[in-house]
């Protein structure tokens, strides 16, 4: 599995940095954008792929782990930095854990919100990936 990494630009400065996103650092137009934040760090979001949306995910604050799996191969990737962001693109089963405390996580998402977009059965990802 390719796993794209997004390194936003920055302007560094002693009093504090800025990390910019635009629709052209991303694979797609931002149509929503939306935050995890007070996660219980037993807690074990996702698990479920999209069939049409891909999302970029930040760890605006602290930091989390996300399981991506394509249904052949399966990887870990921590986010622990607020200027790196994680493509994932559709049709990808993504499981978030392991989060610290204070962690916050922005997520960019190429489409509005539509819960016929989701699968949510671990099984039917897999049907759906043959
Ligand atoms: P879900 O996308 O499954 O969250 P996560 O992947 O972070 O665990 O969404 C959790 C619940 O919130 C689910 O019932 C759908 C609802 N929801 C909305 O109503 N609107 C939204 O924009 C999002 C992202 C979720």
């Amino acid at each position: 599995m390719n796993v794209v990494m997004i390194n936003f630009p920055k302007i560094e400065n002693i009093l504090g940095n800025i990390a910019v996103i635009e629709n052209e650092t991303i694979r797609f137009e931002i149509k929503r954008v939306y935050y995890l934040y007070d996660i219980p760090s037993s807690s074990i979001r996702g698990g479920h792929s999209h069939k049409k949306l891909q999302q970029v995910l930040i760890a605006i604050s602290g930091s989390f782990d996300v399981v991506l799996k394509d249904g052949k191969t399966e990887k870990k990737v921590t986010l622990n930095k607020p200027d790196i962001g994680l493509l994932i693109e559709n049709n990808i089963w993504r499981e978030l854990e392991n989060f610290s405390s204070g962690a916050v996580c922005l997520v960019l998402a190429s489409e509005v919100y539509d819960e016929n977009d989701y699968l949510r059965n671990y099984n039917e990802f897999l049907k759906s990936k043959k």
